[in-house]
């Protein structure tokens, strides 16, 4: 009994270490939900950020950006080869097959949100910055990766 047991830990840890990250993987339907749950989070953030900017509270829409900035980084790792279909995605089979462009326009997306926090408050016109260093981004990306609506 006891060397049976014995057996037993010996798998388990031989088993952790050949699959160090199995515990904590996030499964194909988890991915999928949680990027559309940020991006989902990014554009009401976003319609936000254009409120506080038009009123002129800088302080307020310049923490919004870096939040988006930073979920922008986080979603690069949202992407991972097995998450190609299932669970209503409306990722296009283009993600992975540019995946160096779709990943530098999430870059670009990301130091974009840092450009425009730090150029807003002097920008003459709030509104072309917003449309240039945020909106712009979301078409670029949407009309070549993701499905039309
Ligand atoms: C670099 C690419 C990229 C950028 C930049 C980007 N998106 Fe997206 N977006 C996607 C992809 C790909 C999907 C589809 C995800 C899926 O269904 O798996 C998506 C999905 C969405 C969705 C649907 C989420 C859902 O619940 O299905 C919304 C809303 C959205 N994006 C808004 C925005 C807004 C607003 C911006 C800009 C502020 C933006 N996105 C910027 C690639 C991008």
């Amino acid at each position: 009994m006891v060397q049976k047991i014995k057996i037993i830990k010996i798998f388990i840890i031989i088993f952790s270490l050949i699959f160090p990250f199995s515990t904590n993987a996030q499964t194909v339907e988890e991915i999928i939900k949680g990027r559309k749950a940020l991006f989902s989070k990014n554009y009401s953030t976003a319609k936000r950020v254009q409120t506080f900017a038009s009123k002129g509270d800088f302080v307020k829409a310049s923490s919004l950006m870096k939040e988006m900035s930073e979920n922008y980084l986080t979603l690069l790792e949202y992407f991972p080869d097995n998450t190609k279909e299932g669970f209503k995605t409306e990722a296009l089979p283009s993600i992975w097959e540019n995946k160096d462009e779709f990943n530098n326009l999430m870059k670009k997306s990301s130091t974009d949100m840092i450009e425009l926090a730090k150029a807003i408050e002097s920008s003459d016109d709030v509104r072309a910055s917003l449309q240039k260093f945020m909106w712009a981004n979301c078409k670029a990306c949407h009309s070549k990766f993701r499905k039309p609506h």
